[in-house]
């Protein structure tokens, strides 16, 4: 084993960056043996200095990031402080400065990780992100290496778990959106302004991140549709009960059947119950990966939290570490197919559609009349009617998105139709 030791240097200390500096300080051995080196934490950038960190030396501390990078002795960056910049601009620094990078970063990933991709391959070094996506959950190892000679067609997900909390305490207790956010607040798992979350910008950045790696393309967070949860009703679950299903803040990413395009979507959806993904409960986390050869993966555990999180961080550590020393470089970025992302109009899929319609005679055959002429054909329908009320429910055939829309827009100009419900699209079959 080499004596000198690796020198690392660690960029926050948060939520994630403590515990890897925790996992780094008592694992040292055991890191040690498996790299083949010993790994020393060189130092730790932080904003406040003045904050007590358990188990990192105040002389390791700094607030100066970026003469911690330029430093010149430093073989790993490990970024953690999240965000777009300053990390950005602290990775490319690193690359520069003769450092691989491990990093936990979605947001900067999506927007713009072919500036680091680019970085690394130009400076001969390591870009890892496996804590980027669904925490301590193996992922991108397996679509960037283990699949690498397979072709996956599609990954559907839960991939973000304050949002899967939140629906899971919908689906179990009958509870609203509001009262299942309050309690997801209380307990932790949703920040005070869970927009990132709710509103699925968290888990669109993790769609762009899956959707490049698994169809070798570029996909940017701005490429991936996106619907947030904050919509769905305690009705919207009775419904999906009805039809053997649950809902989920699902994150999909496509191959076109023609195999010539690519989608990437983040919505809620409903699911059977007999798919394994219904039966992720609280704030777990599950990724369901279809390749051509290797058929059907599940991948399932915590997707957050910070010794998960470092969980992943620190395999990449040891990864990065073990090339640096074989003189090597892991995978870098793969996007020669360079397929287009279609639009969300081209995806297509079954909607579940509730409308409030007047209890007439002829009502049914109208709305039947607009989705035919929509070319949106109807599996079942369901009509419940009540003081000159009705509600109608109708789930559909696969139909493509532009389809849908355009059926709804038409509906809702009916002089029959009061009202729209809800509109979900149905996965997983
Ligand atoms: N938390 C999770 O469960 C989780 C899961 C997966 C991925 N991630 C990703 O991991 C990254 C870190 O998340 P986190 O939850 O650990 O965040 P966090 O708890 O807010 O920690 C951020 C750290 O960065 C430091 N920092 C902020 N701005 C800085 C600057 N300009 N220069 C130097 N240090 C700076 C902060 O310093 P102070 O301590 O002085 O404030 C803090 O130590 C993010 O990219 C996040 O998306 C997190």
């Amino acid at each position: 084993m080499r004596t000198r030791p690796l020198k690392v240097a660690l960029l926050g200390c948060g939520v994630v960056g403590s515990e890897v500096a925790r996992i780094m300080t008592t694992h040292a051995d055991d890191l040690a043996a498996r790299i083949g080196a010993p790994v020393e934490l060189a130092g730790v950038a932080v904003r406040r200095p003045g904050k007590v960190r358990a188990g990192v030396p105040d002389e390791l501390v700094t607030t100066d990031a970026t003469a911690l990078v330029k430093r010149g002795d430093i073989d790993v960056v490990i970024e953690v402080i999240g965000g777009i910049e300053p990390a950005r601009a602290l990775i490319t620094t690193a690359f520069e400065h003769g450092a691989s990078v491990v990093s936990a970063n979605k947001a900067l990933l999506a927007e713009d990780g072919a500036t680091l991709y680019a970085a690394a391959e130009q400076h001969g070094r390591d870009l890892y992100f496996e804590a980027a996506v669904a925490g301590a959950i193996p992922l991108i190892r397996p679509l960037r290496e283990s699949l690498a000679g397979d072709k996956v067609n599609r990954v559907l997900g839960i991939v973000n778990g304050t949002t899967n909390f939140i629906l899971d305490k919908m689906d179990t207790s009958g509870a609203g959106y509001s009262e299942a956010l309050d309690e997801a607040t209380a307990l932790g798992y949703a920040e005070a302004d869970p927009t990132a979350d709710v509103e699925g910008f968290d888990a669109a950045a993790k769609a762009a991140i899956l959707a490049g790696i698994a169809f070798h393309t570029r996909v940017r967070l701005d490429d991936v549709y996106r619907e947030g949860m904050t919509e769905v009703t305690a009705a919207d679950f009775a419904s999906a009960k009805r039809m053997g299903c649950t809902i989920k803040l699902l994150a999909i990413c496509e191959r076109a059947a023609d195999g010539q395009s690519v989608t990437a979507r983040v919505h809620p959806a409903m699911i059977p119950l007999s798919h394994p993904l219904a039966s992720v409960r609280e704030a777990y986390n599950a990724v369901f990966v279809e390749a051509e050869a290797a058929g059907r993966l599940m991948f399932y555990g915590p997707g957050a939290g910070g010794s998960p999180t470092a969980s992943a961080v620190l395999g990449d550590l040891v990864a990065v570490c073990r090339n640096k020393l074989a003189e090597a470089t892991g995978p870098g970025e793969s996007v020669y197919t360079q397929l287009p992302v279609s639009p969300m109009g081209d995806v297509v899929t079954r909607y579940h559609i509730s409308l409030d319609v007047a209890d007439k005679p002829g009502v049914l055959a109208q709305v039947a009349t607009v989705f035919a002429e929509h070319g949106v054909s109807i599996d079942t329908v369901r009509q419940q009617g009540k003081d000159g009320e009705a509600s109608l429910v109708v789930v559909t055939h696969r139909a493509p998105d532009a389809a849908l829309s355009g059926t709804v827009e038409a509906l809702r100009k009916l002089d029959t139709v009061r009202g729209v419900a809800s509109i979900m699209r149905v996965e997983g079959e």
